[in-house]
């Protein structure tokens, strides 16, 4: 029987590219790009027809960042279609994202850093016949671990440029539900939909794969439970995607058994639209040689949306009960050019996670009540 796959913010950067690799590796699947937009949507679907004349492509609207488009586009989704194998959670916002220097260079002067320190292990690389052979970054050096409380200069510099952490400056609005809309959009819209779809992607006949595109920016530092929509912060894009992280493990907790798995995967740093808000394309041109090197000293500079879905397709290919919950999965690209896919334990609690969904099941009942009230007012 064919396999389903959504993908959510399909019409540009990672998300399109993500498309055209899964037909690369299995013509026979049914696609369906969810996208806002849907005249950029049959665009992208377009252009995935040309390279792929005899796909079978369909889209679908929904805005993930409005829950009266979520509830609709779930079910659209239960009634189009009978299964669902995977669902890309991709779509993902940062309003007007800025660099500060300022911050910069206080970040790289100030003598502490407050970035813990994850391992590493490459799962996937095409020059190592040991697959699971472990990879040392500058992160997970014994010694940079005794020097935390005074990592140097360029440790810490090496940290921002390689995390963004601190690096730069962003807004965030309150949307017509009430939501904080970078919480709204790259986390609770999506978890609506999963809650929505829930009798299609929990089956006993097969398992469903839930794949978030977070980010090596989702830090700990920045999330509180307590203001989990970040509504008092400045760092809500990180924010957002911790909370991503610790909902991914905690639907795991809570829907194995059921057949539905879910994995967070990092895409490195991306030339996207959404980086095109950072810095122009034109910067972006001028600075790919330096760029390039910088790949030197860390891999996740991966450029391309092609080698930003390089851990999408990784574990596209995975048994889903096969896969830790608490790794996140980085595409990565050396300097050659090679990608592969490293794995970095997250850092986080199961009983921070656990705490987490329970205030994203409160507040869900909070939305669908809303919702219903405004249905019932048409
Ligand atoms: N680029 C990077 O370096 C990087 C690094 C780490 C993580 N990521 C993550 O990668 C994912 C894809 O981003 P990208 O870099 O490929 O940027 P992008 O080209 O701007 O793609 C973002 C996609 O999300 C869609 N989207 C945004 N808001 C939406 C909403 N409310 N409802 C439905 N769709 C919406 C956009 O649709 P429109 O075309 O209509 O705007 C677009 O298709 C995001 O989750 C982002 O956080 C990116």
């Amino acid at each position: 029987m064919q396999k389903v796959a959504v993908v959510t913010g399909a019409s540009s950067g990672i998300g399109f590219a993500l498309c055209e690799r899964l037909l690369q590796e299995d013509a026979t699947l049914h696609l369906c790009l969810a996208c806002r937009n849907m005249e950029k949507a049959n665009v992208a679907r377009n252009k995935l027809l040309s390279s792929f004349p005899v796909a079978d492509i369909s889209i679908l609207q929904i805005d993930v960042g409005k829950m009266e488009s979520v509830l609709h586009a779930a079910e659209e989704i239960k009634t189009r279609f009978h299964r669902l194998d995977y669902l890309f959670l991709n779509a993902g916002v940062m309003v007007n994202p800025r660099i500060s220097f300022g911050a910069f260079l206080h970040g790289i002067f100030s003598r502490s850093s407050k970035q813990p320190k994850w391992g590493s292990q490459v799962v996937s690389h095409p020059n190592t016949d040991q697959a699971q052979s472990c990879l040392d970054t500058v992160m997970d050096h014994p010694q940079a671990e005794q020097n935390e409380a005074k990592s140097s200069f360029f440790q810490r510099a090496y940290q921002m440029l390689t995390t963004a952490e601190g690096l730069m400056s962003q807004e965030d609005t309150v949307t017509s539900d009430g939501l904080q809309e970078v919480f709204a959009t790259n986390l609770f819209g999506h978890f609506l939909l999963i809650r929505q779809v829930e009798p299609l992607v929990c089956s006993a006949e097969k398992n469903c794969h839930l794949i978030w595109t977070s980010s090596v920016n989702a830090h700990k530092s920045n999330f509180s439970l307590e203001d989990y929509q970040h509504s008092r912060g400045t760092e809500n894009y990180s924010s957002s995607k911790y909370a991503t992280d610790l909902t991914s493990v905690a639907l795991n907790s809570h829907f194995n058994k059921r057949g539905l798995y879910s994995s967070v995967m990092c895409p490195g740093i991306v030339r996207t639209n959404m980086t095109y808000q950072i810095l122009s394309p034109f910067i972006w041109m001028l600075f790919s040689p330096l760029f390039w090197l910088f790949r030197l000293f860390s891999p996740t500079y991966t450029l391309t949306p092609y080698n930003g879905a390089e851990a999408h397709i990784w574990l596209f290919k995975q048994k889903p009960e096969s896969l830790d919950p608490l790794m996140k999965f980085h595409s990565c690209t050396s300097f050659f050019g090679t990608n592969y896919v490293e794995t970095r334990k997250m850092d986080l609690s199961e009983d921070t996670a656990e705490k987490l969904y329970e205030k994203l099941l409160q507040l869900e009942k909070q939305v669908l009540a809303r919702c219903n009230e405004l249905q019932h007012k048409k």
